[in-house]
């Protein structure tokens, strides 16, 4: 299907028709070299992003961790030191083969090279199921300003389901991330529950910890005015961990210890690593969820691949009694993790609110 859109474009439904509707994407209509943002794209001053390009004043930084040896002690404090303190770090030598890395970003940049009516066959509303759902933005519907972001999200149930309902050209590649993951995604999970006074994760533990695992293929296109619209929002992932992986164009900020907002630099191999709203509920705050957002970029695509390990939907997640076990009150109350991701997606992106939902 050719774009049906004219220059310059100036009424809104048609832009929204072109991208939400027809399948083009912010992609498509990046490609279309438009001199300045859609309206639609303008985001209030105060969730714009200033890039500080001003070198000579060092940042901190969220730690990078070396997983080799990671049943060491220190390792182990290192990471939930991380968590404690900034959500947030990177892992290195993680287990994960760089092969398998490269293979899901090649894949990523394959579906977005599809045309737009093979993309849109993903879509919500001409998609017959919901393992695969392509869009754009966060949530159009709740959403003032929108987001000069397109993703595709898979959610995985069983390999056969995958082999039948995922796209072709990124399937086999997605499944071999995610699955090569697992075993880092057990070792992290393991390492910050000791913390916890859990001492072993049995099978329940397991699937209210992971039992449910969406993966993102997040595309940021070449945008034509970057610094009034943001590639994502302010928010924090309702996720348990979020495994992040980044090509090397940046753009990640995360908010700091100081109200500052602190920039995640690329290091080839690397994963990010985030504790999600889930992890938090159920540490009673001791491990934190913190905010993030991604700058929209002026001058190259950037793609990220987040795995989202996530409680079921059926799950009721609450502070796990070991973690009270010191006579430490609850702070969170039990809520059905479905109602609480339901809550998160029908708002617009609005930093650290969602998880105001569980709280006593
Ligand atoms: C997300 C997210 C960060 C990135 O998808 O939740 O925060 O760098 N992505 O794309
Ligand atoms: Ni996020």
């Amino acid at each position: 299907m050719a774009p049906t859109i004219s220059l310059p474009i100036t009424d809104s439904s048609e832009i929204r028709d072109f991208v939400l509707n027809q399948g083009n994407g912010v992609k498509g209509l990046s490609e279309l070299g438009l001199k300045s943002l859609p309206e639609q794209y303008i985001q209030p001053l105060e969730e714009r992003i200033i890039v500080n390009e001003d070198n000579n004043i060092p940042q901190e930084s969220i730690p990078i961790i070396d997983m080799s040896n990671w049943e060491d002690p220190e390792v182990a404090n290192a990471i939930c030191d991380a968590a404690e303190k900034w959500g947030f770090f990177q892992v290195v030598n993680h287990g994960v083969p760089t092969d398998v890395l490269e293979n899901v970003q090649n894949a990523t940049h394959q579906f977005y090279g599809l045309p737009s009516a093979e993309k849109r066959k993903y879509s919500k509303g001409v998609s017959p199921s919901n393992s695969v759902r392509f869009g754009s933005s966060f949530s159009p519907v709740a959403e003032k300003a929108l987001e000069w972001k397109d993703y595709s999200a898979s959610f995985y149930v069983s390999d056969e389901e995958a082999f039948e309902l995922w796209p072709p050209v990124c399937r086999n590649q997605v499944l071999e991330h995610m699955k090569s993951s697992k075993i880092l995604i057990r070792r992290l999970l393991q390492v910050l529950m000791k913390r916890l006074n859990v001492n072993e994760i049995d099978e329940t533990k397991e699937l209210m910890l992971m039992g449910s695992v969406r993966i993102n293929l997040n595309y940021y296109p070449i945008c034509p005015n970057p610094e009034l619209t943001v590639g994502v929002g302010r928010h924090s992932d309702v996720s348990t961990l979020t495994i992040l992986l980044q090509d090397d164009i940046g753009g990640l900020y995360v908010r700091g210890n100081n109200d500052d907002w602190i920039h995640v630099p690329p290091i080839y191999g690397s994963l990010v690593i985030n504790v999600g709203d889930a992890l938090q509920i159920m540490s009673n705050g001791r491990y934190k969820s913190v905010e993030h957002r991604v700058v929209a970029n002026g001058s190259r695509n950037r793609i990220s691949i987040p795995i989202f390990v996530n409680p079921r939907p059926q799950d009721i997640i609450c502070p796990f009694p070991e973690a009270l076990a010191s006579g430490e009150k609850p702070i969170y109350k039990q809520v059905l993790y479905s109602e609480y991701v339901k809550h998160f997606f029908k708002k617009a992106h609005d930093g650290k609110k969602t998880v105001d939902f569980a709280k006593i």
